[in-house]
This record gives structure tokens, C-alpha cells and sequence, in this order.
């Protein structure tokens, strides 16, 4: 499909895998997008795909030349869902020269075995002339792993971006945002943004300030749409995310056994209700999924988190959720918390130890009780939502 002059989109979409990395459920699919440039003095491919997707991918790439063959294999990021089909593309184009930075070129060795003596490194701010096409690498690094860069078409005015701009969702049909309604993307976007990337506030930050100078008309990433209309969305969206900032709301985690913590947590939100949030999100954290757990709490201020004592701490599912969050930006955020406890009380103590480290700003005073909740706890827990407005 071609997207630009002689800029093509080679992508795929994963319809069939339940959880990308392993971890982060995937309802709507994800694509691995890359891109195909032709030009008179040579072919690029920027990035490959996941593995299981060579052979479409290949179609795509004959369905645009044929047979002649790829001479450059831009790596902008090495992670496998893109870097999965590189041995294959190596093998299929024996004389293909691979583009990338100290660090890439180590992890192709590393990870596939498939360097070659043609392989041209490339250093922050080096060009590659393909004729009409000029192209310069920007090193961007942490974002999300330590080779990551981009790749600018100055040419063209597009930035293919790697995973930064990217999302959730497989592509339906169309491509590029000036062609489709983007309406679902865009929590796919928060939601991959907290999973993905949420621990690298900083070096996102560094990433968009080195972009700030480049004109840039089209966004390429590795997931999701191509951005034209919506560039400055997606910028923002990455912006606010990485700065930390917040949109006012709640978000009310907890786990229960035998709903006496959910009651609880029920009281919270009523709390928060009274005093007039209208944004209220309740996830029983044995139910949801934790990434669009941990998309809420990027979005909203405010966080109060509750669990029962279990084995002599905190409940699993909470439990969880703490450590995720332990490697993520919050530390912004509003923080109240509740826990219950039958013989030995250690969920609060627990949570207020946690947040020792974590730092987030507290609220109130956290709310304990043992065995089943009183009127007067939850009482104390709708003040706890009040406070967190
Ligand atoms: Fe889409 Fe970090 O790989």
C-alpha cells in the first residue's frame, strides 16, 4: 500500500496472539507496521515484522518491486516483534546491507547471529542518500529499550517514528488517519503508552525535544495508524503521559475475597461521587486486565487502592498491580488506601511502606478495619473518596 510518493506500507496485522509481550491483552489486535522505500539508487525496508508474519510480509514487499532486490534494512528498533523476520529478510536478500547503531548491530549478532561485514553503523545525526530520498538517524535511547532510534525522511517530511506514536489495534482496511475514523485508537494509544512504555517518562521527554526542531508531516511508528491529520495528538498524547500530567478523576483499585474490601472500595467512590468527581473508575483487580488498569491511573489523578491481609501481606492481585507500578511515572499522583485484616493487620502498613519509596503525594488517613467493615469504616472510607476529589 503505498502511503507517500514512493513510500509503501509493508505492515501485518496480529489478530491471533491474546497478550503482546506475554503480558498486555490485546482485544483489537496489533499490527507491526514497516515500511518500504523505493528509489533510484536503492530499496530500504525500515524494519521488519514478527516472525510468524514473514511471508506475508514478503508478498507485500514483491507486490511493490518485484524482484529487484532490498539493499538497505533500516533497523530503528530491535525488539522482536519488529526485528523477527531479520535473519529471514537476510537470507532472502543475501547482499542487504543493515542500518543501525552500535548498540543494534550488537543485538543483531545477539539475537539472530546475522551481522555482516557491509553493515553500516550509524552515529546520532548520519545521513543516507538513496537518490531522491535523504534520510538521517536520530538516536533515541531508553525509548523504550537502549538502541532505539529514528529514522527522518527529509525528503518526504516523515518520521518513522518506531514504537514511539505507536498503539494498540490492528488496522482495519485503511492505514494512514486522513482515510479512517480514529476514534478507538486513542485509548489503545493510553493503554500502550502505560504498558510499554510508562517506565521511560524521562528519555520520551528527551525524545520530544529533540524532535522539536524537524518538520515532520507524517508519523510512521511501528503500531497503528500512520499519522498525518493527527500529529499533534499523538504528540500530546505521548507529551502529557511522559510529564506525568493528569486529568481530573479517580481510579479505585482493590482486591477482595469475600467482598468486605469491596464494600469498602464501594464507599470510596461514593465518597468521591458526593463530592462531585464525575470521573470514576472501579477496577476489582481479579477481574481487569492490568493494562487497562494501568491506563486509567496515567490518566487520572487521583488513586486509592485497596486490599485484604493475605498470607501475611498484601492481597496477590494488589500486590501485582504495586509492583507494576513500582516501574512506572506516578509518582504525581494522589494516593489514599484502605485494607482490611482478620487475625493480623499488614495491608496498610504494607501499602504506607510502599508508598515510602513511591512518594506519591498521600491523602487523608488510610482506612483499616478488621473482618467485616462498620457503618462507621465506611463512613470513614466515602471521607477518604471526598478528600481524594
Ligand atoms: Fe513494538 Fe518495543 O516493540
Amino acid at each position: 500500500m503505498n502511503i507517500k510518493g514512493k513510500v509503501h506500507y509493508v505492515g501485518v496485522n496480529d489478530r491471533v496472539k491474546h497478550r503482546f509481550e506475554g503480558l498486555w491483552f490485546l482485544p483489537q489486535g496489533v499490527s507491526y507496521n514497516a515500511y518500504l522505500i523505493e528509489d533510484a539508487q536503492g530499496v530500504a525496508l525500515v524494519d521488519t515484522v514478527d516472525v510468524a508474519f514473514f511471508g506475508e510480509y514478503m508478498d507485500k514487499i514483491r507486490r511493490v518491486i518485484g524482484d529487484r532486490p532490498v539493499d538497505y534494512l533500516i533497523i530503528n528498533h530491535m525488539e522482536p516483534d519488529h526485528s523477527g523476520a531479520l535473519a529471514l529478510i537476510r537470507s532472502q536478500y543475501p547482499h542487504i546491507r543493515l542500518v543501525g547503531n552500535a548498540k543494534t548491530l550488537q543485538m543483531v549478532q545477539g539475537f539472530y547471529g546475522a551481522g555482516g561485514p557491509e553493515d553500516i553503523e550509524v552515529k546520532d545525526g548520519d545521513t543516507l542518500d538513496l537518490g531522491h530520498h535523504k534520510l538521517s538517524f536520530h538516536l533515541t535511547p531508553m525509548l523504550h529499550w537502549p538502541e532505539t532510534m529514528m529514522t527522518y525522511c527529509a525528503t518526504e517530511k516523515i518520521l518513522f517514528s518506531g514504537d514511539a506514536f505507536g498503539c494498540f489495534g490492528a488496522l482495519n482496511g485503511n492505514v494512514v488517519d486522513t482515510q479512517m475514523d480514529t476514534a478507538d485508537y486513542w485509548p489503545e494509544m493510553e493503554r500502550y503508552y502505560a504498558a510499554i512504555l510508562g517506565k521511560f517518562g524521562a528519555p520520551v521527554q528527551a525524545g520530544l525535544k529533540k524532535l522539536a526542531g524537524i518538520d515532520i508531516q507524517m508519523i510512521c511508528s511501528t503500531h497503528g495508524p500512520v499519522w498525518v491529520n493527527e500529529i499533534p495528538r499523538a504528540i500530546d498524547t505521548y507529551r502529557r503521559f511522559s510529564a506525568g500530567e493528569t486529568e481530573p478523576g479517580l481510579v479505585v483499585c482493590y482486591g477482595s475475597m469475600y467482598g468486605n474490601t469491596q464494600r469498602v472500595a464501594e464507599a470510596v467512590a461514593e465518597g468521591a461521587a458526593e463530592a462531585g468527581m464525575r470521573r470514576i473508575v472501579v477496577h476489582n483487580l481479579s477481574v481487569s486486565q492490568p493494562s487497562f488498569v494501568l491506563a486509567d491511573i496515567f490518566r487520572y489523578g487521583s488513586l486509592a487502592i485497596g486490599s485484604p491481609t493475605y498470607n501475611g501481606g498484601l492481597f496477590p492481585v494488589v500486590e501485582d498491580l504495586l509492583k507494576r507500578l513500582s516501574g512506572r511515572s506516578v509518582s504525581r499522583h494522589r494516593l489514599g488506601f484502605f485494607g482490611g485484616f482478620t487475625w493480623s493487620g499488614q495491608a496498610v502498613k504494607t501499602i504506607a511502606d510502599y508508598n515510602e519509596k513511591m512518594k506519591m503525594e498521600l491523602v487523608g488517613d488510610p482506612v483499616e478495619w478488621k473482618q467485616a467493615p462498620t457503618a462507621e469504616v465506611l463512613e470513614q472510607a466515602r471521607q477518604l473518596g471526598k478528600l481524594l476529589v
